[in-house]
């Protein structure tokens, strides 16, 4: 039934429900009516009153709402999608306002979430420094950040370095962690380190899954998610390294690659493990590369592993984890990328051996 030009001015105590209204015209006012789960499809509502009716589960689509009002209705669970809404008022208040106080605070949770998650600065060092080298860089560094207190400062260093590294930053702001570890206690794994050797030294954290031990090394999601369960149960925090191929982002499956990493790698570990774990994205391309990401493309892809993580575990549980970028981070480029709502720090190879650099990226983290 298309009701195009008829002088209805009122609609009252009608029960319509599921009642599906499709390019009509309704500017009239609907009183004290039951339209329970209706569509308006395409219709002109303009100036319409809606007063005291039931519209719970209603659809609105592509209509013009404009001038209309809803007083005393009981929206629940209704839908507005695509209509216009100029000086439409809910109980006499515009829903453009409503709409931008809603934007507004919004983005104020997002920050204060951002506040509230600590930032971690890690230094990768990879296959570099002996140990009078190791100490010499981090007498040089525990000068330089000893007035940090916001940011986490972190050095992760081979593990010949570890028992000189735990000496020289005792009673310092600056924690130690391992730049991998085996998944098994203990047993015939020759060359291997365990967590809970690492843990008993007083090791706090150690990266997992970096792109190097996966590309030369074998490592895969599977023993990834091994390692990380073995730290966990040490006490450790694991620094979990995700990040993509070049030619996987040209073939823009970005997300899928980062989806199932996230999936896999902290595949059976319970939110409460979840919480004790940072994840770092390391664009495989920029790591070592001088090609950093953009900070919108490490804001992209952070704000999505957010994401992934808020389907697996819950907002609450995602909003607490802290995502740093890696992948030629350094003195230059740090502020920006830190500054990003979704980016709670970095993962630092090259500019980790250099004390100022880091420090740098340190400061810029601080005010990040
Ligand atoms: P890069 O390394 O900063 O030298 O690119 C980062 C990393 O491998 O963690």
């Amino acid at each position: 039934m298309n009701i195009i030009n008829e002088k209805i001015s009122l609609i009252s105590e009608c029960s319509s429900e599921d009642l599906r209204i499709e390019r009509s015209r309704l500017c009239c006012d609907i009183e004290e009516s039951t339209l329970e789960g209706s569509a308006f499809i395409r219709t002109q509502l303009k100036g319409a009153g809606f007063v005291e009716n039931d519209i719970r589960g209603a659809g609105f689509l592509q209509c013009d709402l404009s001038g209309a009002s809803l007083e005393k209705c009981d929206l629940t669970g209704a839908a507005i999608v695509n209509c216009r809404l100029d000086g439409m008022t809910i109980d006499g208040v515009s829903v453009h306002e409503m709409m931008d106080f809603y934007k507004n605070n919004h983005k104020e949770n997002k920050t204060m979430n951002k506040a509230t998650r600590k930032a971690i600065i890690a230094g990768n060092w990879k296959m570099n420094k002996t140990r009078p080298e190791a100490k010499a860089l981090l007498d040089e560094l525990k000068g330089m950040v000893a007035d940090v207190k916001s940011v986490e400062i972190v050095a992760c260093v081979p593990f010949t370095n570890l028992e000189t590294a735990l000496a020289a930053t005792e009673g310092t702001n600056i924690r130690i962690g391992a730049e991998n570890c085996h998944f098994e206690k203990s047993g015939a794994f020759t060359g291997e380190i365990s967590a809970d050797m690492l843990a008993e030294m007083g090791v706090e954290y150690v990266v997992l899954g970096h792109s190097e031990r996966r590309q030369y090394f074998a490592e895969t999601d599977e023993t990834v998610n091994k390692r990380t369960k073995a730290a966990l149960a040490a006490g450790l925090k694991p620094i979990v390294c995700v990040g993509e191929l070049l030619w996987e982002r040209e073939c823009n499956i970005t997300e899928e690659v980062i989806a199932r990493q996230i999936k896999l790698d902290f595949f059976g570990i319970e939110a409460d493990d979840l919480k004790k774990c940072v994840i770092a994205y390391e664009p495989v391309w920029a790591i070592g590369t001088g090609k950093t990401a953009t900070a919108d493309q490490a804001e992209e892809v952070c704000a999505f592993i957010r994401a992934t993580l808020a389907k697996l575990y819950g907002a609450d549980v995602a909003e607490a984890i802290t995502i740093q970028y890696g992948g030629s981070m350094n003195a230059a480029n740090a502020a920006e990328l830190v500054s990003k709502k979704n980016v709670d720090g970095g993962l630092i190879g090259g500019a980790s051996l250099k004390a100022a650099d880091f420090t740098t990226i340190i400061k810029a983290a601080e005010n990040g």
